[in-house]
């Protein structure tokens, strides 16, 4: 498709988006849990840190890239593992990443992929570099099955775990109950397609997906599993879902080597605090033992900023990736991530950052000021 007015934010893609969904499609993603109080704070909280930019710096030559987990990206910005992408196009979590391998970012892919594992990681060979690609986990109660997920994983190319822990169950999002929401007939979990009794149950009163975590995700995980879930493969664990200094500091006693500061965009605990309100207590927890990164509200470059300000070394977005792939497939990800970086650089240049090194702490205040040592 060819869009006469490109949209130039993600705001506008979001509103496009809403033209080319379902309705179930549209409400499964944007929904929060109960009154999405959440998901607007994810919001809200960006708006009330300031930024306090340099002037007379020499900023003519700028550079966005960085490693994470050791791997060379060209920004700080990753995809974070959304579900059934399939739901936004044809081509599902293979257009996302083959945009993704373009970008010279990471993609996370979710367990819950609509495409498979194997066919996900054979676009990461694209180009000269071989893309980084994370694959998201969820720990069934079956564990020979996760065993088999892991060793995939693995064996497929992917390099590291992302083990999301703030979904024991499923939040409640009252329009999915609403709309029962299930796959539709020509979808399917793609990753645990070869057992057939491990689809989305389509029951009455409920969303078929909150049934399938009740059935088949394991509530009962705890940290000491962590060691099991190293011991299946060489892949460095990622615990992504974190909110509190203490669990980070935890995350990092088991091994992850690094943490995302998360709370699901809104769709579990709500309630929960905004993930940049809760960025500093963990990026001071952690220290130098692991990296810290966030997801939840990213939505312009100035946000971006924000959470690099505040001691994340990269942040993940969800919604918008699956806004681009709505409106044009492969290639609206792949501009919906390009305005995000773009705006990043915009941002930098006027705040006096040449590189993400230059993007310190006293960058961002959250207002009012309290420090009296601060204007
Ligand atoms: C998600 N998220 C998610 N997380 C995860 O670990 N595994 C998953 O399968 C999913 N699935 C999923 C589906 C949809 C439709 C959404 C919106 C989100 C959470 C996701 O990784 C991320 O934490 C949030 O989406 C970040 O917030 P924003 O960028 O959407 O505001
Ligand atoms: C969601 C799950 C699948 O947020 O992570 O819908």
């Amino acid at each position: 498709m060819t869009l006469s007015v490109k949209p130039i934010n993600l705001f506008e893609y979001e509103k496009l988006a809403a033209k080319h969904l379902s309705q179930m499609a549209w409400d499964y993603y944007t929904s929060g849990a109960w009154d999405e109080i959440t998901l607007r704070d994810n919001r809200a909280a960006f708006e009330q840190f300031k930024l306090r930019p340099r002037m007379l710096v020499d900023v003519s030559q700028r550079d966005l890239s960085t490693t994470i987990l050791g791997n060379f990206i060209q920004m700080p910005i990753l995809i974070a593992p959304t579900a059934f992408q399939c739901l936004a196009h044809p081509e599902g979590e293979i257009a996302t990443a083959k945009a993704a391998a373009k970008l010279g970012t990471v993609m996370v892919l979710s367990t819950l992929a609509t495409k498979s594992l194997e066919e996900v990681a054979a676009v990461g060979e694209l180009g000269t570099n071989k893309s980084p690609q994370w694959f998201q986990l969820y720990v069934h109660r079956d564990r020979g099955l996760t065993k088999a997920l892991v060793e995939r994983a693995y064996a497929a190319g992917f390099t590291a775990l992302c083990l999301t822990v703030d979904a024991p169950v499923l939040g409640r999002r009252e329009k999915d109950t609403r709309n029962q929401f299930a796959l539709p007939a020509n979808m399917e979990l793609a990753n645990l397609a070869t057992l057939t009794d491990l689809e989305i149950p389509r029951l009455s009163g409920e969303s078929g997906l909150f049934s399938y975590f009740l059935e088949q995700l394991n509530p009962a995980l705890t940290w000491a599993d962590l060691e099991w879930l190293q011991s299946l493969s060489p892949l460095p664990l990622v615990v992504k879902g974190i909110l509190r200094g203490d669990d980070a500091v935890r995350a990092v006693e088991h091994g992850a080597k690094a943490v995302i500061v998360s709370n699901h965009g809104g769709r579990q605990l709500d309630g929960a605090i905004a993930s940049i309100d809760a960025l500093r207590e963990v990026v001071i927890a952690v220290g130098d033992k692991a990296e810290v990164l966030l997801d939840g509200g990213i939505r312009r470059g100035t946000d971006i900023l924000k959470a690099l300000a505040l001691g994340a070394a990269a942040v993940l977005v969800g919604r918008p990736v699956l806004w681009g792939l709505a409106v044009e497939g492969e290639a609206g990800v792949q501009h919906v991530i390009e305005l995000l970086r773009d705006e990043l650089d915009l941002a930098m240049a006027l705040s006096g950052c040449a590189t993400l090194q230059d993007i310190d702490l006293s960058l961002a205040i959250r207002l009012p000021v309290v420090d009296k040592k601060l204007p």
